[in-house]
């Protein structure tokens, strides 16, 4: 993808996005990530007849190489974070994601959209208004419901009990201010109360662990007892998921973060064979996936923020809320959250 086309993109997001004259629009990036679309997303702010400025933070906080979250590298940067709280809107293409800084800069009405995901997929995946209506059906029958029973074939009956966070949305792009969203994106999600989730998930074959980018190849059967995984048995995937978890010598990596499924019909299951360097975000949307995730829940606001995050997408799952079935083997079963062509 050239400029002129990432720049085109980047200006039918922040259309999406309400950018409007009046508004500024802070870029971040870290290192030497990203500059390309720090440049396009500038373009398309200015088109728009907003201020824009790119923020520009030094090399990875974290030498590890792992995928720990919440450590943004804004910690010890006050005065950037407070020029952050005075934008508008702010692009974040360093992935702030699940720290206090991100937090604070919501909190201060500042509305954010990460984008790290390849080009390509950006524009395939470019949102639509149909696809938030979709979204925000889901959410406001995600946001009624007592309970979520999610059962598949290969033997996972698995329960959360709902009502004590909130539920939250995801469709690509931003215009209510302090809200987060990430592009791209379709799907919704909340979490279980800390002590209510229990029973048991096995995973499938072609069921997706992220951060690995990999898919499962061997089941894994996961016990969860009061909101915790106590035990994960299978062969390598097992071992592997057990291992790196393990590794951040920390309870609180057992537990049980958000869960919810995804939306989006051109979102492709095998998305990470076409896009091997992105982060997952197609398969976190894809259409009729149940995802459920392992870690921290403080995005929720929770008091679980530790830095080991797994998210786990599932195929042919059934998914119910106070038994209504709302998505059955993978498919969607409530008609204004299917493609209209679909209905
Ligand atoms: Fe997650």
């Amino acid at each position: 993808m050239n400029q002129n086309q990432l720049n085109d993109i980047c200006l039918r997001q922040l259309s999406l996005s309400a950018v409007h004259e009046g508004e500024t629009v802070a870029v971040l990036s870290r290192g030497n990530e990203r500059p390309d679309y720090a440049d396009a997303f500038m373009y398309a702010a200015q088109r728009l007849g907003a201020a824009t400025y790119h923020l520009r933070l030094p090399d990875a906080p974290t030498a590890s190489g792992a995928w720990a979250v919440g450590d943004s590298g804004l910690a010890d940067n006050p005065l950037a974070v407070d020029a952050l709280k005075q934008a508008d809107m702010l692009v974040d293409l360093a992935f702030l994601l699940f720290s206090k800084e991100q937090f604070a800069i919501q909190d201060a009405g500042t509305r954010i959209l990460t984008c790290v995901e390849p080009a390509p997929l950006l524009a395939r995946l470019m949102p639509t208004e149909e696809l938030r209506e979709r979204v925000e059906v889901g959410e406001e029958i995600l946001a009624k419901a007592s309970t979520m029973r999610i059962t598949s074939p290969a033997g996972t009956d698995v329960t959360y009990r709902l009502g004590v966070y909130p539920t939250m949305s995801e469709y690509g792009y931003t215009d209510k201010p302090g809200r987060w969203d990430h592009w791209p994106a379709a799907f919704v999600f909340t979490g279980g109360a800390d002590d209510g989730v229990d029973g048991r998930i096995v995973l499938s074959p072609g069921d997706v662990l992220l951060p690995f980018n990999t898919y499962v190849q061997t089941p894994v059967t996961l016990t969860v007892e009061q909101g915790f995984i106590t035990d994960i048995r299978g062969g390598l995937d097992a071992d592997l998921l057990s291992s790196y978890i393990a590794s951040f010598d920390d309870p609180r990596g057992y537990g049980m973060s958000h869960v919810g499924w995804g939306l989006d019909e051109r979102a492709q299951w095998h998305g990470l064979t076409q896009f091997p360097g992105g982060m997952g975000m197609e398969l976190r949307s894809f259409y009729g996936n149940v995802m459920f995730s392992i870690g921290p829940n403080n995005e929720l606001g929770g008091p679980n923020d530790t830095p080991c995050h797994f998210d786990i997408p599932m195929r042919g799952c059934s998914l119910y809320l106070d038994d209504e079935q709302i998505v059955v083997d993978g498919d969607i079963a409530v008609p204004d959250m299917r493609p209209r062509a679909r209905r």
